[in-house]
């Protein structure tokens, strides 16, 4: 049957800034969008470099093998033990009909204050800021709120979401969230900027970090219901964790409470993340640089440089956490801010464990890292965790273990990301620069490899592997890497292993002397990003590339949706977070949709006739933006981040009373969607 289209275009010619509210950039990643990029490194772009002997048609042929993530795979067929069950075969569409998966009537842009799905389907929030998440935590009072009261709460604009069944519960899981930021005017009455009393600041601190919540199942719909019970766990600013690889014990690390250089407290500014196969969590830190003050008192002219190159600067600081804790007074504790910018890995099934950071995946502003396992060759067992860093003009990641996965094993799996390579990527093309169906080659290049015993060898000149670690983007500088357009979630295809990355956007590309556009990031003062599609050989160094979509104005020259129709597709525009539901579609949320219409999650397809087809699952309200997703067969589940985070409006004059409506407060929340009277999401 074919499903009539409703399209409908916001905003004419699409010109804009990306539509994230100032007040926004403040708190979440301290004004990075409204700064000179940080990036002035001078490895400028050289078009048709060819420095890849690998031909693109021996890339397509060898990766035909279809590469499988035996974790993605796992959790699949794990997800269909509530009655859902999937093949996970990429969907190739069937004569002139939606492929499976995107059988749904689109949801039109729109900017309403409430969370819209297709037509026949259902929703139900499972959990909002300040929900009770362990035994003992009192419900919600916004009015009298307490750092002790969050600390057992859910916390605020969750960002990743990850579902990990909990063995031997048929219908439970883990939901695994992390907890972003958080926007201080938001959360409270008679805010002053800047101006945290103590308890505010401890509230802030308890609301970041990462929930580990066990959910139920409902048996006749896609509703999950929190288990308050010993299962779950609050991770904050504060809670213990461990650093692991080169970075750990160095100098670099050391503070006045951790002599050793090993022994973190907490972790903050945690955006996207990923599932591993071994059932653990991963969660990227990003930008912590806003949680310190002080940058301009470090003295030392090396450390101030680094800090620089990471975006520190006292006006960055909107948490002013350091009033009260000097761990974030880089006066007092410069190091601190070496301590964050890791890719951090939560076992949920141990609620008192010691979470990790690890440094061999480099210190950056992590995205989210996502894993693939490679099935064939020397190579087999080993994992690859691929990671991007969210600013203008920063690169393109991956880890390449050397440590084999061995299943049941999470002890020595959780170990898998200490020991291998580090690498960044550079793009080129033969062709010119186009947003018409670009495609080019590429080259991952070594910055840093961990042997089993721990000793680390740079492959930077001028550089110690100690300080390839911790001041990753500079050895990325030197090592030629290509300037992205925002590299946000970064995910390989369950079945395919083809890479999908989401750029963003970059307003200042070709703007004031700023680098123009390159085969990759074709666009000057690119408002609405792109998605770009790699065909790694993804042990090897090797890589082609083409851009699946440039979002924007379907009705704009500059935009391409993988070569459909653009007169039948959904608007999309900012992609940030990637997923991929059990037929093979890519799913994308978007965050700041220069389209001036709310957020959404649009599914679209990759193989076949219909490739590049975009159609529009869900909006979030205004102010919001779309985060976390996760398709299964029987639900789709979201994270709506800063509802209501508009600017002139405050808790005070609240611009959203979404989910709970009337005169309420706004409330970051999870969601879950379903079809009306049970049946498979998109069929
Ligand atoms: Fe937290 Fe890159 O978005
Ligand atoms: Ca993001
Ligand atoms: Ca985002």
């Amino acid at each position: 049957m074919r499903i009539p289209l409703q399209l409908f275009t916001i905003g004419g010619d699409g010109v804009g800034r990306s539509a994230r509210a100032r007040v926004t950039c403040r708190y979440k990643c301290g004004e990075a969008c409204w700064h000179e990029p940080g990036n002035t490194s001078d490895n400028e772009y050289f078009r048709d470099v060819a420095r890849t002997a690998l031909s693109r048609r021996t890339v397509l042929r060898g990766s035909a093998g279809a590469v499988l993530a035996v974790g993605a795979t796992s959790l699949l067929a794990a997800c269909g033990d509530d009655g859902a069950t999937s093949s996970g075969a990429p969907s190739t569409g069937s004569g002139s009909g939606p492929v499976d998966g995107m059988k749904f009537d689109i949801v039109t842009p729109n900017t309403d204050d409430a969370l819209r799905v297709p037509n026949g389907y259902d929703q139900k929030v499972v959990i909002r800021w300040g929900d009770p998440v362990v035994p003992g935590a009192p419900e919600f009072d916004f009015e009298n709120q307490t750092a002790d009261a969050q600390s057992k709460q859910f916390g605020f604009n969750n960002d990743f979401a990850g579902l990990i069944p909990i063995a031997g519960h048929d219908g439970s899981f883990y939901l695994v969230v992390n907890q972003e930021y958080t926007s201080e005017e938001f959360m409270f009455h008679g805010y002053k900027e800047k101006e945290p009393t103590e308890e505010q600041a401890r509230i802030s601190m308890a609301a970041h970090g990462i929930t580990v919540l066990e959910v139920k199942a409902s048996g006749k719909d896609g509703s999950l219901t929190p288990v308050v019970g010993p299962r779950n766990r609050r991770i904050t600013a504060s809670t213990p964790f461990r650093l692991t690889g080169p970075a750990a014990g160095t100098d670099f690390v050391k503070t006045t409470a951790d002599r050793a250089g090993n022994a973190i407290a907490g972790t903050i500014a945690n955006c996207s993340g990923g599932i591993t196969p071994w059932g653990t969590m991963l969660s990227g830190e990003e930008n912590y640089n806003n949680y310190f003050s002080n940058t301009s008192k470090v003295t030392d002219k090396a450390a101030a440089a680094h800090l620089k190159r990471y975006g520190f600067e006292d006006d960055a600081d909107y948490h002013q956490w350091g009033k009260f804790e000097t761990r974030f007074d880089l006066a007092k504790d410069p190091n601190e801010a070496n301590r964050f910018g890791y890719v951090v890995e939560v076992d949920p099934t141990d609620p008192n464990g010691t979470p990790l950071k690890h440094s061999a995946l480099g210190r950056l502003k992590h995205e989210s890292a996502t894993i693939h396992v490679v099935k064939d060759g020397p190579n087999a067992g080993a994992v690859v965790a691929y990671t991007g860093d969210d600013e203008k003009f920063e690169y393109i990641y991956k880890f390449v273990s050397s440590r084999k996965i061995k299943e049941g094993d999470t002890r020595h799996n959780m170990g898998i990301l200490t020991e291998g390579t580090l690498y960044v990527a550079s793009f080129s093309s033969d062709k010119p620069v186009t947003t018409d169906d670009a495609a080019g080659s590429g080259t991952w290049h070594k910055l840093m490899t961990v042997a089993a015993d721990g000793s680390a060898q740079s492959h930077i000149k001028g550089m110690t592997a100690a300080e390839v670690a911790v001041f990753t983007r500079e050895a990325a500088d030197k090592a030629g890497a290509t300037k992205m357009d925002r590299p946000e979630d970064i995910e390989p295809h369950p079945v395919t292993g083809k890479v999908y990355c989401a750029l963003t956007n970059n307003d200042d590309r070709g703007v004031d002397g700023e680098e123009g556009p390159t085969a990759a990031n074709p666009r000057n003062e690119n408002k609405s990003g792109q998605i770009l599609e790699m065909t790694d050989d993804h042990a090897g160094e090797s890589f082609t590339w083409d851009l699946l979509l440039v979002a924007g104005d379907p009705k704009a020259a500059d935009t391409y949706y993988g070569g459909f129709d653009k007169e039948k597709v959904s608007p999309i525009s900012c992609p940030d977070n990637v997923a991929f539901d059990p037929h093979g579609n890519l799913w994308i949320s978007t965050d700041g949709n220069a389209l001036k219409s709310n957020d959404g999650l649009f599914a679209v397809a990759l193989e076949g006739e219909r490739r590049g087809e975009t159609k529009q699952f869900l909006t979030v309200p205004r102010g919001a933006e779309t985060c976390g997703p996760i398709i299964d067969e029987k639900r789709v589940i979201v994270c709506v981040q800063h509802p209501g985070e508009e600017d002139d409006y405050s808790a005070d004059r609240p611009f959203s009373h979404w989910p709970d409506g009337g005169n309420a407060q706004p409330r970051p929340s999870v969601v879950a969607v379903w079809r009306k009277g049970g049946g498979a999401v998109g069929m």
